[in-house]
């Protein structure tokens, strides 16, 4: 998906213009994958903009650092913070995707890190739906890859690390070939873990049911938010482990990512799940989600970081 240029992106204390914002083929990450990332999504909603999350968002890219032993004592959270205010308010944006990346830069080529310096980097762009408006209303055609999702033995799938996303590329590549809207990993059991960048559920007998936290997903924020919109709702929420076959016979089936906000399922491998539509169930979490955002309802969990001065409040 082409994104459109906004006007400034900091990089390494710097506010530069956008074509200005480049690094060295030396760069160790764009060799080894030693980046770490978030997005988070700023809303204009009807109290201005708001930015969903970023105090979590912020903490899971710190975590990521830690992770991989990244030094970051220049970039404490509250100033993390500050620096992602800023990108929306910079480029003039009311609504936008931000991506802030801490990655191993230039100055060293072996595989060990830990004397080349770390550069940082945010930029913010305008992005719509991550899978479409169509697939927010009428669900998205899914399939279960080839592809098994890395484990906690042989990586960090908590950490939202670079090198890891060859997986998730993999998953895309051979859904979108096959003429499928999103991929869906199973782990190396064979239990569903999650789509190629969202998390996933399953609704049962009227329960919300998604794998643990210790199953070798992403610890996702929007997950967390749909949790709590769901346990807020009265609805039941366990977590265990989806068979593949779950998928299936399931009544409904719905995602969760800051990119994909949250998107039903219809099928899994051309085979509908419950009557092939958006769910009931997935319809009232999903509800409370964009009224949440879009400032229709009160931000009741304290998710929104308002953005001064960005532009005025949607009418
Ligand atoms: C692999 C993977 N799983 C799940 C998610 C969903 O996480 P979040 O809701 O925090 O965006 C993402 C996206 O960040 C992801 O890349």
């Amino acid at each position: 998906m082409p994104i459109q240029p906004s006007k400034v992106i900091f990089l390494d204390g710097e506010w530069l213009p956008w074509d200005d914002a480049k690094v060295h083929v030396t760069t160790h990450a764009l060799h080894y994958g030693s980046s770490v990332f978030e997005g988070i999504r700023a809303y204009n909603g009807k109290q201005g903009t708001g930015i969903f999350r970023l105090g979590p968002h912020l903490k899971r890219l710190l975590d990521s650092c830690k992770l991989l032993h990244m030094p970051v004592e220049d970039y404490p959270q509250e100033r993390l913070h500050e620096i992602c205010i800023e990108a929306v308010t910079r480029n003039d944006l009311d609504e936008c995707y931000l991506r802030p990346v801490f990655m191993r830069s230039a100055g060293g080529l072996g595989l060990y890190p830990l004397e080349t310096p770390v550069s940082f980097f945010v930029f913010a762009v305008k992005w719509g739906r991550y899978l479409g408006q169509d697939a927010i209303e009428k669900g998205v055609d899914a399939m279960v890859s080839s592809w098994r999702r890395f484990n906690a033995s042989t990586s960090m799938p908590l950490g939202k690390i670079g090198g890891q996303y060859v997986t998730s590329q993999m998953v895309s590549i051979e859904a979108r070939k096959a003429g499928f809207g999103e991929g869906i990993l199973l782990d190396e059991r064979g239990n569903v873990c999650e789509g190629a960048g969202e998390n996933l559920f399953a609704v049962m007998d009227g329960e919300v049911i998604t794998p643990p936290l210790a199953s070798s997903i992403l610890g996702g924020i929007t997950r967390d938010s749909a949790i709590r919109i769901a346990e807020d709702l009265g609805i039941t929420v366990r977590y265990a482990p989806i068979s593949r076959d779950m998928l299936y016979l399931c009544d409904e089936l719905f995602m969760t990512g800051t990119a994909a906000e949250i998107t039903p399922v219809r099928s899994v491998d051309r085979i509908a799940v419950g009557n092939g539509s958006r769910g009931p169930i997935t319809e009232r979490i999903q509800e409370q989600f964009f009224a949440i955002v879009e400032g229709r309802t009160a931000d009741r969990f304290d998710w929104l970081t308002p953005v001064p001065a960005a532009s005025p409040a949607r009418a």
